[in-house]
């Protein structure tokens, strides 16, 4: 057992997950303030071997091991992530204004299980102020800006809201994940339907072709979907000619879990994350990535808590991972540990 499970992980859970989300944030923050803090992390924390580097939609990572959507939110700390040995780090959901999220509690450890509920709703302050703090950001690590809408905003006009998004984190973010897979705004998984997530696709793609550089745009798709809808996923990213999926989003299935079911009854509404995702979030990728004949590259993301769960999602078609979930209940050690696997195992 690592000394982060062993003495740091229950140390943090006496707290309220949200709250202590930011506590050691902003103990990371102080920290990297310190002269040579930065290098002492990445020497603990980052594996560094040119045979991690991965060229994907023509961004070369420099490990295949990201930071997944909404643990940093507003792109206030992505310097301070990337001493932790990230390959990429993804913001977000970042909405074109900024908006309170749902209310407290919103975050729930299940602890029998390693998974965590969440009924965020996007809490962020707005994609102007993402783009400024990006803006100040001193590393040169990848970072992906993950859009979405306003949680006021119709569904029909929800493309001016990913159009406002994208356009203000455009000069500061890597590659765009349009995100239409939380469970968490009221409506929004209805644009993961073939008709209006094509228009979206193909308004955003013609924007993002009008731009001296065009960014890479990936879509993130729910692990609830049918297999007609991933057939669907797959006609839409060839013919809006999107660079990729990112799978999975969290599920709004409560099967399998070992936590006692009143406790995750009174918990109510919420995506479920962490380990009980993995083997769902694996066969969506499996499915796209064998119906599609690798069309596309997949980012592979769902209980990732160990390197064989990180290698799971390789060998079954992901170019890339990601961890939010097996962070927390792992901590910072994980990223390494995958990068020495992925050598080990020549993958
Ligand atoms: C998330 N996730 C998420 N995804 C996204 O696209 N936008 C978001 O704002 C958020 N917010 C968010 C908050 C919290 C508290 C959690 C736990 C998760 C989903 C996340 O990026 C990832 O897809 C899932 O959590 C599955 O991966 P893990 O956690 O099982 O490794």
């Amino acid at each position: 057992m690592t000394f982060y499970k062993k003495y740091v992980f229950p140390y943090l859970t006496r707290y309220d997950a949200e709250k202590i989300h930011y506590k050691v944030m902003d103990v990371l923050k102080f920290v990297c303030k310190i002269p040579l803090a930065p290098s002492v992390l990445r020497f603990i924390f980052e594996k560094k071997d040119p045979r991690l580097e991965r060229k994907v939609f023509g961004l070369r990572f420099k490990n295949p091991v990201g930071l997944a959507a909404g643990f940093d939110k507003n792109g206030v700390w992505t310097d301070e992530l990337a001493n932790l040995g990230f390959g990429f780090i993804e913001i977000g959901t970042v909405t074109p204004r900024a908006q309170l999220g749902n209310d407290k509690p919103r975050l729930f450890r299940l602890k029998p299980d390693e998974a965590l509920i969440n009924r965020m709703g996007f809490n962020n302050e707005g994609s102007t102020f993402a783009g400024r703090e990006l803006r100040k950001r001193k590393t040169k690590v990848i970072v992906g800006g993950n859009i979405g809408k306003n949680k006021t905003t119709e569904n029909d006009d929800a493309v001016y809201d990913y159009l406002k998004a994208f356009n203000d984190l455009y000069p500061y973010v890597d590659y765009f994940v349009v995100n239409v897979s939380s469970p968490n705004t009221p409506g929004l998984r209805a644009l993961q339907e073939k008709e209006p997530l094509k228009y979206l696709l193909k308004v955003l793609e013609r924007d993002n072709g009008r731009k001296s550089k065009p960014k890479p745009i990936l879509l993130k798709i729910a692990p609830d979907l049918t297999n007609e809808q991933l057939d669907d996923i797959i006609e839409i990213v060839k013919e809006t000619r999107i660079s990729g999926v990112i799978a999975t989003n969290t599920t709004i299935s409560r099967d399998g879990l070992v936590t006692d079911r009143a406790e995750v009854e009174a918990i109510g509404a919420g995506g479920l994350s962490g380990r009980p995702l993995a083997a769902r979030s694996t066969e969506v990728i499996r499915y796209l990535s064998e119906k599609s004949k690798k069309a596309f590259p997949i980012i592979g993301v769902g209980g990732i808590h160990s390197p064989d769960d990180a290698i799971e999602k390789l060998k079954a078609g992901a170019s890339l991972v990601q961890i939010y979930s097996g962070f927390i209940y792992e901590g910072p050690g994980l990223v390494k540990d995958i990068c020495n696997r992925i050598l080990q195992d020549k993958i």
